[in-house]
């Protein structure tokens, strides 16, 4: 029997994970973490087993990760101290005796020259970490949340138009349920130990490929507006998202545009044994989501 915990069970990512997990491998194996356990109720009434645990709070990870074999860690939230999170969890699962740790980094290739603030460097910081660790380790990376789209371009998209900074580059966006699933399918097999894996989403798209999904869906004309940096900015904060807020999103869609997630290794293809949600198919069921 080998315990597999993964932590931001009360988050999307960790909770999906979760119920692709029990789908695969008993729920008595399985142990969710979450800051207040209470918010996962759901999961414990299925039969996960919850515990309480704080990335800033070693003891409580160290009483988290007791009997834990593999450790599924959900990244830390942007804008908050994540360096000093995930050195906490990675020193308590050596304490404790984890045997491989799952993360999920931002996809970022060695040796490109984009850099995401709050993002990259804290990702390769818990990659350095964990390659010298003597854990065994498996990086799952993501690419941009098909989710994320409605904070990149505003909440009413459909009225306003998509307004981007120009840029030719494409993403290969994925579906966070997609994204779980993987990861349930990685951490209930063998085999995984010391690999690296980008699970692109397929086909990758632009953010005039975006306007194009958006007005075939809607049925009205959504156009694509190339926009300086500046007008991006003031963009999304006529629409009320704070400076620090708009200026991230801003550096997300300049990844975009420099092609940083544009990549293709059918990892996620073949996790799921099926092709991925594409983002025109997403976009159709959920393009109400950018009427505001
Ligand atoms: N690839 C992308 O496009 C993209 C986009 C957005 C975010 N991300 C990254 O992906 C991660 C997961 O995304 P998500 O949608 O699942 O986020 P989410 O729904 O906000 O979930 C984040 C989880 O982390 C937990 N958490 C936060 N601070 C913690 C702490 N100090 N100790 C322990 N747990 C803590 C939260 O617990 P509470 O419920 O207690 O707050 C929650 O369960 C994010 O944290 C971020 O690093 C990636």
């Amino acid at each position: 029997m080998t315990k597999i915990l993964v932590t931001g069970a009360t988050g999307n990512i960790g909770r999906m994970t979760l119920q692709h997990l029990l789908k695969r491998v008993p729920a008595s194996d399985l142990v969710g973490m979450a800051r207040d356990p209470g918010k996962a109720a759901a999961l414990a009434a299925q039969g996960i087993e919850i515990r309480g645990g704080n990335y800033l709070d070693r003891d409580s990870l160290l009483r988290a990760l007791a009997g834990v074999e593999k450790l599924m860690l959900v990244s830390a939230p942007a804008f908050t101290d994540r360096n000093t999170q995930h050195q906490n969890i990675i020193h308590a699962a050596r304490q404790s005796g984890v045997g491989h740790i799952h993360y999920m980094p931002v996809i970022h290739e060695r040796g490109s020259a984009f850099t995401l603030p709050q993002v990259t460097e804290e990702d390769r910081f818990v990659e350095d970490k964990l390659q010298a660790s003597g854990l065994h380790y498996t990086f799952l990376g993501h690419p941009p949340f098909l989710e994320s789209l409605p904070f990149y371009l505003g909440p009413n998209a459909l009225g306003t138009g998509v307004r981007a900074p120009a840029g030719a580059g494409k993403a290969g966006f994925a579906a966070q349920d997609e994204l779980a699933e993987a990861h349930a399918v990685v951490l209930s097999q063998a085999g995984h130990e010391n690999k690296s894996y980008a699970l692109y989403g397929e086909p990758a798209v632009s953010f005039a490929d975006i306007a194009q999904i958006l007005s075939e869906s809607s049925g009205k004309p959504v156009p694509f507006i190339a926009a300086s940096d500046q007008d991006f900015l003031d963009h999304l904060m006529t629409s009320g998202l704070p400076e620090p807020a708009a200026r991230f999103a801003l550096g997300w869609v300049q990844g975009v545009n420099a092609g940083e997630w544009g990549g293709q290794t059918g990892d996620l293809e073949r996790f799921l044994g099926r092709k991925p949600t594409s983002a025109a198919e997403f976009l159709r069921a959920n393009f109400r989501a950018f009427k505001g």
